[in-house]
This record gives structure tokens, sequence and C-alpha cells, in this order.
């Protein structure tokens, strides 16, 4: 009797597949045979799977994005009165562009000042760090160091470690003497003409007074940007206002104007798109901000991550749906990998591609 495999086996392992659906996307990557053309490498990442179709998604995400923000808005819209109380001009799409802290200390600042300084998007979010980090590295230098260096020879040394980088503690001996004559004129007009500050409101101050076209909040104050901070305390700026306010008290940040602020931002925009760095604050103050108007348009996220531990930081695109901050029709993505490798890539595939695109949006409205 001839010997055969088990039937139990072979049906179990030659399963009839049912045809895949007509023009079901292949697999296939980049074939340097074609050169070294990076363009062409960076779209061939739709087609190859795993995190780098999620890139491709991501990449045609923001694209859908910035087509939705250069159409033109509806004679029905352009009528509706700005009702944005940072009197930034309204457009079919506001973009939210939101960072955790680290990805200002690393070179991803000089990608969202590139952002900010040309108008592409129109809400920044971010946390201390993000804010101070950028205000310091025009005054000194961030320096490149190693994961793996000693905390004990660092502190002797004065020497701070974010990842891989290095900022001397002298740095915010110079962003202390930089911002403790703001914080005493910002007391005095609060004292003596009434006027009354919020974070994002002394970001825009801060980037007035740094007049220094390297810097993220230069560019967001001349092009009236609105940038977040919900807790713009927990940095050294904290550290300085604390300080600052033994010396001359009285210095007032109102958050509910700023709530006020950041969800209007969402509630009166024609159409909504989030691109979100990194978790924590910033992820969520943006969705939640979005909430408002029922959900964003247009979703990008791109985190670390994982979802297992049920944090806000982690949580799908989908978890997002389900609270309304995300809209149901949407089609948002979720890139999991590290920013500083990957955000210059999409910007590379979207905003720096369309640059011209801006210029002519912005020369042709009044
Ligand atoms: N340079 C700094 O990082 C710095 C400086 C001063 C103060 N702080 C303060 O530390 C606090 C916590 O910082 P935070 O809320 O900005 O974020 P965080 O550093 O706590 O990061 C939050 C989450 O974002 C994700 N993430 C962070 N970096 C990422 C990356 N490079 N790529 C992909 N995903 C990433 C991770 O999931 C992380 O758990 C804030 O209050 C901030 O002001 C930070």
């Amino acid at each position: 009797m001839e010997n055969l495999p088990p039937p139990v086996a072979t049906e179990a392992v030659l399963v009839k597949s049912s045809p895949m659906p007509d023009g079901a996307p292949t697999v296939k990557g980049y074939d340097f045979n074609e050169g070294i053309d990076y363009h062409k490498l960076m779209t061939s990442y739709r087609r190859s799977g795993f995190q780098a179709t999620n890139f491709g998604r991501a990449v045609e995400e923001i694209n859908r994005m910035i087509d939705c923000k250069l159409q033109p808005m509806s004679p029905e819209d352009q009528h509706h009165m700005n009702l944005n109380p940072c009197g930034r001009e309204r457009s079919n799409c506001t973009i939210f562009l939101s960072y955790t802290s680290n990805l200002v200390s690393a070179g991803v600042r000089e990608v969202i000042r590139y952002l900010v300084q040309h108008n592409m998007v129109d809400v920044v979010v971010t946390t201390a760090g993000g804010i101070e980090e950028d205000f310091i590295k025009c005054m000194a230098p961030t320096y490149l160091g190693d994961f793996a260096l000693n905390g004990r020879d660092l502190r002797d040394k004065g020497i701070n470690r974010i990842g891989n980088l290095l900022v001397p503690n002298e740095n915010y001996c110079f962003f202390e003497d930089w911002v403790m004559p703001i914080l005493d004129k910002m007391v005095a007009e609060q004292k003596e003409e009434g006027i009354t500050w919020s974070p994002s409101k002394m970001i825009a101050r801060l980037g007035k007074e740094i007049d220094n076209t390297d810097s993220i909040y230069y560019w967001a104050y001349k092009n009236n940007i609105p940038v977040f901070c919900p807790a713009l305390t927990d940095g050294s700026l904290g550290d300085m206002i604390y300080f600052h306010s033994f010396k001359n008290p009285g210095l007032v940040l109102d958050l509910v104007e700023d709530i006020r602020r950041v969800n209007s931002q969402a509630v009166y925009a024609v159409n909504t798109g989030m691109i979100i760095l990194g978790g924590g604050v910033v992820k969520h103050h943006t969705a939640n901000a979005n909430l408002m108007r029922n959900g964003a348009d247009f979703s990008v996220y791109l985190n670390t991550a994982s979802e297992f531990d049920g944090s806000d930081s982690g949580a799908s695109p989908d978890e997002a749906i389900s609270w309304g901050k995300i809209r149901k029709t949407a089609k948002p993505v979720k890139v999991c990998a590290e920013a500083s490798l990957v955000f210059p890539l999409m910007v590379a595939e979207t905003f720096a591609r369309r640059e011209k695109e801006y210029d002519a949006f912005y020369k042709i409205r009044p």
C-alpha cells in the first residue's frame, strides 16, 4: 500500500483559495536597478507592506489635507464671518500640527520651522520643552552625544542628556537672561494696561521678542499661527516663571482663555486635518479640540506607542473615532515609527513638493 500523508494534514494545508478581488494590490519593493531616485523609492513604500505601507498611506492622507486646504471655500463659507478668536484667516482646511518636546530638541525643529515659515499649517500644539528648546537653540547649540553616556559623569560636568543629544546647563542660563526681562514686561503690561496673558499669547510674545528667522515661533508670530501649550510650565519655562514669581510676583496665565482659543480653531473651521507626532498631551489636546466639531476630517498619527496598555499615546485612530475625535467618514492612518527618522521624509513627499502651490494660493488670496 502507498505511503500517503494523513488526509487530515493534507486537507489542513491544501485549503482552496478564493480568488483575490480584481485590482487587489500586490506587494512590490523598490528595484535599485532603476537608480537611486529617492522620490521613486518613497513612492514604492506604499506597496512594500508593514510600516512602509502605512508611510505611503500617511503621505496620501497629508496630500488630501493639502488638496482640501488649497481648494477655494464654498461661497457660503466665504461669506461666513471669521469667528476665530486668534484672527487667523480661514481656509478650506485647518491643519493642526502637534509634536512632543524632544522633536524640537532634535533636528525635526528645522522641518517644523519650514512648515510654519511657509504658512503650511494653521495650528500648532506642543509641550513646554517644544517651546523653550526652540528659543534656546537661537542662543546656543544642542550637541550630538550618545544614549549610553553616563548620567553621573554628565551631572558632574553640568551637561544634560535628551536621548543621544546633549544640552549644556549654561544654555538654560542664556535662556534665563533673555526671558526674565520679558516676564517683567509682561507683568507690567498686565498690571498697567490690563492685558490678560494665556500660554498661546505668551508664546506669540516670545516669538516676537526672539526676532530670529531660525525660530519656529518667530514664524508662527509673523504668520499668525496660534501655538497651544496647555502644560507650558512643565519645563525650563516653568522654572523661570517659578523663580520670577519671587522677584516680581503677579503674572497670570489664563488656561480658560486658551481652551476657548484652541477649541475655536476646530469649531469654526470648514474642514480639519491633524498631523500628530508622538503622544501624551499634544495628541490628546489636538484630538480633543477636534471632538468639538464631531471629529477631524483627515488624520495622521506618527508615534512609537502601543495600544495594549490602554494609554492615550497608543490609542489607535479607531479609538478616536469612538470618541468623535476623528470623523466616521475619515480614512485616518497611524504610522508606528520614530518621528526624527520618518517625519522629514513625510514632509519631503507632501508639503515640500507643494511649496509652489502654497505660494500661488497665498498670492491669489486677497
Ligand atoms: N526635550 C524634551 O523632551 C523636554 C524638555 C523639557 C521639558 N519636557 C517635558 O516633558 C514632558 C513630557 O514630554 P512630551 O509630552 O512632549 O512627550 P513624551 O516625551 O513624554 O512622549 C510622549 C509619547 O510620545 C511618543 N513619542 C515620543 N517621542 C517620539 C518619537 N521621537 N517618535 C515617535 N513617537 C514618539 C512616545 O509614545 C511617548 O511615550 C512635557 O511636559 C515636556 O514639556 C521635555
